[in-house]
């Protein structure tokens, strides 16, 4: 029975807060207002989702119909960035899922959260850095060069019609390793670097939607949604196409594009005035990001054919459809390669600095060993986080394919989010009195509904990711009951309900 209560055992709010406050001159610098906190979201959130793993939805999962899929995604976000926003501005402490469930649902929960978030973020960093790789080669075209291809792809990846294997993805260890290093050196810098980035990126997609839609060919759009049948990609996995499986399964793809907004409740505790700047950021970034993928999708859905993006556009494909059908706008397709290398670099920044700040928390909280809260003496930066997730990311970016990589973010991600949409429920009803500045109106319906979409689109993934998320969160219960469960440090004072 002791043993059972143990595992529920919660951290208390009031600790929490006594915490972040005690943290003071040692603690995290509060550098953060509301518009950085909207550009740090946007900046984590446009990038390979957008111009990678639109082009794999309609491919594999359901053609021009991947419009669906983004509303779809963007409503359940919509859910669950209002759990998220609710929960930040109760708890404006650094990091994020992981922390609201451990004082609403108990600590193996938040455990399993914060083991959870590696998918989030730093598989899903490795992800868009394999996303970058494939651009920075067509910017090496741009000047005459190129890494070949055993050098820019996993071992598990094929050369369509060469047999030509992949042996490293070396462009995207070295841009993990270049963020990393940047990461080291401080929050502030980077923010204003990542303003600069996002300003450019906004720019970028809104160009290629208005001059795009003058390119988009009915034909491409028609029909709407395919009907349905299966796709067996080229690595050998089948996957449903077209119908209502089709967008669930590419709702779960394209998801990857929104996810970032809630890695701006990590950086709380760097929040100038997190009661009121918390949800504006992950809300506000949340809404622009929307209504830019829906139109996005649509333009390029209906500028290249599924064809194109099962084969010579399945890389770089935004580039790809620009060159191929956008005649006369050569420009825009490397003006638009560079700053999509430019984009990817700060999303990649952003999750990497969720995923510190996590295993920061997390650190303090005795579940995992000290040295990841250890600040940098002069920079005030959780460096040695910083550096083994250098090397984490390296190994995924480098050795694995960006399908896999980009469908195991999703279903962390999602399975995340309901979690958090569940967790922001059971606070309410176990802790009512508590401030909250900003309520999430009809909790029990927005959270179900959350709990729903989110649902949905982990079951429209199919049942590889079930297996490979069942098994990454396997391997996080025996490091748990390993390390975890004897150092947290409720274990040594006791459980603070
Ligand atoms: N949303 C981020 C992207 O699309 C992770 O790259």
């Amino acid at each position: 029975m002791r043993v059972a209560g143990s595992l529920f055992r919660t951290k208390s709010i009031d600790a929490l807060l006594a915490d972040s406050q005690d943290a003071g001159e040692g603690g995290l610098k509060r550098t953060l207002g509301s518009f950085a906190l909207v550009a740090l979201g946007i900046g984590a959130i446009i990038g390979a989702g957008l111009f990678v793993r639109t082009a794999a939805a309609i491919a594999e999962r359901a053609g021009p119909s991947v419009v669906y899929a983004f509303i779809l995604a963007g409503v359940g976000c919509a859910f669950a960035g209002l759990c998220y926003a609710e929960f930040a501005s109760i708890i404006p402490i650094a990091g994020s899922a992981y922390t609201y469930s451990y004082v609403t649902m108990g600590e193996l929960l938040a455990w399993i959260i914060g083991w959870d978030l590696v998918l989030e973020y730093a598989v899903g960093a490795a992800t868009v850095a394999i996303a970058w790789s494939e651009y920075f080669n067509k910017v090496l075209e741009y000047v005459g060069l190129h890494v070949p291809y055993q050098w820019s792809h996993s071992p598990f990846e094929t050369m369509q019609g060469t047999g030509l294997h992949g042996v490293v993805n070396i462009p995207a260890i070295f841009i993990l390793f270049l963020m990393s290093a940047l990461l080291v050196r401080g929050t502030q810098e980077s923010a204003w670097v990542n303003n600069l980035i996002v300003i450019t990126k906004v720019a970028i997609v809104i160009m290629v939607i208005a001059i795009g839609w003058g390119f988009i060919n009915p034909v491409n759009h028609t029909p709407f949604i395919p009907a349905a049948t299966t796709y067996t990609t080229h690595e050998g996995v089948t996957h449903a196409y077209g119908g209502i499986m089709g967008i669930l399964g590419a709702a779960g793809v394209v998801f990857f594009a929104f996810i970032g907004f809630d890695a701006v409740s990590t950086a709380a505790q760097e929040a100038k005035n997190p009661s009121r700047d918390m949800p504006i950021g992950i809300l506000g970034s949340l809404v622009v990001c929307t209504i830019l993928y829906v139109l996005f999708s649509y333009v390029l859905s209906g500028v290249a054919t599924v064809e194109d993006f099962r084969t010579a556009g399945k890389e770089a494909s935004v580039t790809f459809a620009i060159a191929k059908y956008m005649t006369g706008y050569a420009w825009l397709g490397k003006l638009v390669t560079i700053a999509i290398l430019a984009g990817f670099s700060s999303v990649i920044l952003v999750m990497l600095l969720g995923q510190s700040r996590v295993f920061y928390s997390m650190s303090r909280d005795g579940l995992v060993p000290k040295m990841f809260s250890d600040l940098h003496p002069r920079f005030k930066t959780p460096y040695k986080s910083n550096m083994l997730f250098f090397f984490f990311t390296a190994i995924f970016g480098g050795f694995i394919p960006g399908d896999i990589v980009g469908e195991m973010t999703s279903i962390g991600t999602l399975f995340a989010f309901i979690l958090v949409c569940a967790g922001v429920w059971i606070l309410r009803v176990r802790r009512p009195e508590l401030p909250r500045a900003f309520r999430v109106r009809a909790v029990p319906v927005v959270a179900t509904l959350g709990i729903v979409v989110c649902g949905s689109m982990i079951y429209g993934l199919g049942k590889l990711n079930w297996i490979r998320l069942a098994v990454w969160l396997a391997i996080g219960l025996v490091f748990y009951f390993g390390y975890g469960r004897t150092h947290s440090r409720i274990h040594a004072t006791g459980s603070q309900k």
